[in-house]
């Protein structure tokens, strides 16, 4: 279990939505907490609200695709609360549309922003978290999208993927280190996605004209309804902060929302093993297990325990 009383949390995307969930959480918990994020005017309403609070929270300017952005905000968060002890690199955009009509200006925006941003965090604050020695927990948000594809959001599931299996990987390099790390997979939350990816997209990185639709490209029209989303039905930014706090705290590999996913999960599972072929290894091929034995089977999976305590 990880003691977050004290420590400082480092969050990207802080000012609204699930960023902004969990710092709520995360500052009542004991936490020092900075909020990151590109929109000064989410901001300054976040801190609006946290300031009537006798809350430990510290709001940063930062867009987490500009690197020299990333070792300032880096500097002023240790300035104003001493070590990061918990990173959650959460920031992100929602681009929808088909992959068979986007832009490489699509690919771009989302990319720098869903992928590159995480980098950029990871490299930044990364060598001081492990500098300082101290436990701490990072944590990515991913998505369901990042376990389980969807049509016509092929791009968001892309990124999401590769944060899954980015931070899958840091988790089994950072095994014998006072640090560990999350992938959390939000499902349906209530949040500012829509706006924020508009109001975030830079100039440069919009497209002259709406994408045509997939038909337009020679795809089959979706005979399928456009869904009706029923926004009451999603989750609360406050429910998830406290989710993502109790996976931290548990030092869990994966941090989940919605019960409502597990058949999706089973299902992607069991095409996957459908897909093994069932000829015997030969005697060569069986040396390749001694070879590869932890990329066959990575015992980083059995370290995430069934959720016993309640939220
Ligand atoms: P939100 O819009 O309320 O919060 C995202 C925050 O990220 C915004 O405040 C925005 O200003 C900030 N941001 C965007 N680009 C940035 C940049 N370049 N640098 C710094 N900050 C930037 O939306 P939400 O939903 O809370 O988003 C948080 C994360 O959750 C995202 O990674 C999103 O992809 C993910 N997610 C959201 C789901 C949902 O149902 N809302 C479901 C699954 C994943």
């Amino acid at each position: 279990m990880l003691n977050v009383n004290g420590k400082t949390a480092f969050i990207t995307g802080g000012a609204s939505g699930m960023g902004w969930g969990m710092a709520k959480a995360f500052a009542e918990a004991g936490m020092k907490v900075v909020i990151a994020d590109i929109r000064q005017d989410a901001l300054d309403e976040a801190m609006e609200g946290f300031s009537k609070t006798n809350l430990a929270v510290h709001a940063i300017k930062l867009d987490v695709t500009d690197r020299d952005g990333w070792a300032r905000a880096a500097d002023e968060a240790e300035a104003q609360f001493g070590n990061i002890h918990v990173l959650a690199l959460n920031a992100g955009v929602g681009i929808g549309g088909s992959m068979l009509t986007a832009t490489y200006k699509d690919w771009d925006f989302s990319m720098g922003v869903n992928v590159g941003g995480v980098v950029n965090g990871l490299v930044t604050m990364l060598p001081r978290m492990l500098k300082h020695g101290e436990d701490g927990q990072l944590v990515v948000t991913s998505s369901t999208g990042g376990f389980s594809a969807v049509g016509g959001a092929g791009l968001y599931c892309a990124e999401k993927y590769c944060v899954t299996g980015m931070f899958e990987s840091l988790a089994t390099e950072l095994k014998d280190t006072p640090l560990g790390a999350s992938v959390f997979f939000p499902g349906p939350v209530q949040t500012q996605l829509g706006i924020s990816t508009q109001a975030t997209r830079p100039e440069h990185l919009r497209n002259e004209a709406p994408p045509p639709p997939p038909e337009a490209v020679g795809a089959k029209k979706d005979a399928r309804p456009a869904p009706g989303f029923d926004t009451s039905l999603f989750m609360t930014s406050e429910e998830v902060g406290r989710r993502v706090l109790r996976g931290i705290r548990r030092r869990d590999l994966f941090i989940m929302t919605h019960p409502e996913f597990q058949k999706g999960i089973e299902a992607r599972n069991n095409a996957l093993v459908r897909a093994i072929p069932v000829e015997a290894p030969n005697e060569p091929r069986a040396n390749l297990v001694a070879q590869f034995g932890t990329l066959m089977y990575n015992p980083v999976y059995d370290g995430q325990q069934p959720l016993a305590e309640p939220l």
